[in-house]
């Protein structure tokens, strides 16, 4: 039996920290990742744009067959995430869901941190997203924009990032949050700052993590999980030339990276063409 994979998109490389995820939870699936890098960034962009282009990859993903579709980009899962449940049938599942309910089970002040990019932070999905499981929890939110080329800078042990982490997360601070989530693709590579900026007592909740069981509890319950002897293969998908996520890639995977491929997405969405080229 032919076993497809799961389908995975973000804006650029961040998606790739849940990319690590899934296949440490899951090591037998294959998996087709999509890094819109010719795009990129969607923390910056209208929902409409972010919609228009979510639902452009999801379409290509489902051309190549995939059993479920991830949607890693927290800003496209706070802004398309229904749009795309709605117009695809095979199971959808984004980072907000996941984090918010672990960020529920791991308070215990009842007061919730989020930091994330612009658009997540604006759409205030997370917030929705918590309250839904307990409107008693109080939210409070920041964008944190400027962590993203940070990450991708890969200065994750630098006093630029300390004193940017400490200026964004002050408030959060004062204002007593027991748990912060990292809302954003990119946060869990600076994950050690944000901890200490936060201090002691704060838990830090990884969508991510959450992410990847949650793809592994609907796998198993719709039969769909691949037996674990088998060991999955990875293919990378970006819509730019591969050259800079090659490099950021293999730093956030710890050196893991398949081959790239650079597809255009337009092309082949017109004509199903195999306008692809290696790196
Ligand atoms: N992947 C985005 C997110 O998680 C961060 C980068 C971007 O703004 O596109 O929200």
């Amino acid at each position: 039996m032919a076993w497809k994979a799961i389908g995975i998109f973000d804006s650029g490389v961040g998606g790739l920290t849940v990319l690590k995820e899934v296949v440490r939870v899951l090591p037998q699936e294959d998996t087709i990742y999509l890094g819109d890098t010719a795009r990129v960034p969607y923390g910056t962009k209208s929902p409409e744009t972010v919609v228009r282009y979510s639902r452009q990859i999801a379409r290509y993903l489902l051309g190549r067959d995939i059993k479920l579709l991830v949607v890693a980009c927290n800003t496209a899962s706070a802004v398309a995430l229904s749009a795309l449940q709605q117009e695809f049938d095979i199971p959808i599942v984004g980072v907000i869901e996941p984090g918010a309910r672990a960020a529920v089970e791991a308070t215990s002040s009842g007061k919730v941190g989020v930091i994330g990019t612009a658009g997540t932070i604006a759409s205030s999905a997370y917030t929705k997203a918590i309250k839904r499981i307990n409107p008693e929890i109080e939210v409070v939110s920041r964008a944190c924009p400027l962590f993203v080329p940070l990450a991708e800078e890969g200065w994750v042990d630098n006093e630029v990032t300390r004193l940017t982490a400490r200026i964004y997360l002050e408030e959060l601070k004062l204002q007593g949050v027991d748990t912060l989530v990292l809302g954003c693709t990119h946060y869990p590579i600076l994950k050690q700052v944000i901890a200490e900026a936060m201090g002691d007592g704060v838990t830090l909740v990884d969508s991510a993590e959450q992410t990847a069981l949650t793809v592994a509890r609907i796998l198993g319950e719709q039969e769909l999980l691949r037996p674990s002897v088998e060991k999955g293969n990875h293919h990378y998908f970006v819509t730019d030339i591969p050259a800079g996520f090659i490099r950021v890639g293999n730093r956030f995977l710890g050196g893991e990276l398949g081959d790239v491929y650079q597809v255009n997405l337009e092309q082949e969405l017109q004509d199903g063409g195999d306008g692809e080229e290696t790196y």
